[in-house]
């Protein structure tokens, strides 16, 4: 087990809670974890250790992902639902944190507000990482930024150096992947355009940026993608919105990604969704089955982000 003392555990409950030169750190583990992954090398850091895994949303790649990284690592995985534990039958949160965290390592949560992951995180004896709520998913953009770097071949310290400066085009709803980007553009000091439709636009203070020329707002989905280096989008309903689902299908019909829309982008822009896509809604076939898209590199980067992400809540850096 670990010994957590003062001042030497962190969560990842939100982007901002790493600093630039802890995603350089990140970036480069993951680049040699994913080396050696790829090359059948054993790598087992994290035996004896477990991952919690509480899902209260459907999920398949960060389920893969976290459970097939934790035991390439060494590790074991506990998984637990809200229907499947005593969270579905009202068992306070800051009770299910103290007695899942004197029995793992870590744990990850996907989970609705925010603020019940970060009640939980406070009452916790081990670092917890925000699997998803609904206003974050930094693991996802943590893999996003790291597709990003490794398409563009930069490593070490040229990474951060290859995101300085770029746009990223934002096309869909203001959700938990977009304050997500607008947090890591602040950090990592890059600019995200956003087109939302009217009624979905991202809020600065859910956001949690304060620098304002993070992002820049735009009413055209066009006018957002034109000269960025990444186009990306997301469903227009997410989990926990259902109910929403039709009224979103007809004020989101202009934000879909298409060929119109990639070709006023950078000559050499990429394409990512963070999936699961539906095809003809917020992305045609042609633009995320196409040449731009690397959809697929970005899913398989979320177990390899993922596993430098436990080894340093875990261990710390290496060497
Ligand atoms: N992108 C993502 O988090 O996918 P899942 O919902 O399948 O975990
Ligand atoms: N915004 C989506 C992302 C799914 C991975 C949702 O929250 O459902």
């Amino acid at each position: 087990m670990i010994k957590p003392g003062p001042g030497l555990m962190k969560h990842f409950l939100q982007f901002k809670d790493l600093r630039a030169e802890e995603y350089a750190y990140l970036f480069e583990r993951a680049r040699i974890i994913k080396a050696r992954f790829k090359n059948y090398e054993k790598y087992q850091p994290l035996a004896d250790r477990t991952l919690a895994m509480i899902f209260e949303k459907a999920s398949t790649r960060t389920r893969v992902s976290f459970e097939a990284g934790m035991y390439q690592m060494g590790g074991s995985v506990v998984h637990l639902t809200s229907e499947g534990s005593q969270l579905g039958r009202a068992e306070p949160v800051e009770d299910t944190a103290r007695v899942i965290s004197r029995m793992v390592d870590l744990v990850m949560i996907r989970t609705y507000e925010q603020a019940k992951l970060e009640l939980f995180a406070a009452n916790a004896r081990v670092p917890v990482i925000n699997g998803l709520t609904n206003e974050y998913h930094p693991c996802q953009i943590l893999a996003d930024l790291f597709t990003l770097i490794e398409h563009r071949g930069r490593r070490g310290a040229d990474a951060l150096e290859c995101l300085r400066g770029k746009v990223v085009a934002w096309v869909g709803d203001g959700n938990n992947m977009a304050n997500t980007w607008l947090q890591a553009a602040e950090v990592l000091g890059f600019t995200v355009h956003v087109s939302t439709p009217e009624g979905y636009q991202v809020r600065p203070e859910v956001a949690g940026v304060r620098d304002p020329g993070c992002y820049r707002v735009f009413d055209h989905p066009m006018d957002a993608c034109r000269g960025a280096h990444l186009v990306t989008t997301d469903v227009w309903t997410s989990m926990g919105y259902e109910a929403e689902n039709e009224e979103r299908r007809k004020a989101f019909v202009e934000w879909c990604v298409d060929d119109d829309m990639m070709a006023v982008a950078q000559p050499d822009a990429l394409f990512m969704h963070c999936l699961p896509a539906h095809r003809g809604e917020e992305v045609t076939a042609e633009v995320i089955d196409g040449p731009q898209s690397v959809v697929w590199d970005e899913a398989e980067n979320r177990m390899h982000v993922q596993k430098a992400l436990m080894e340093y809540l875990l261990l710390g850096r290496i060497g």
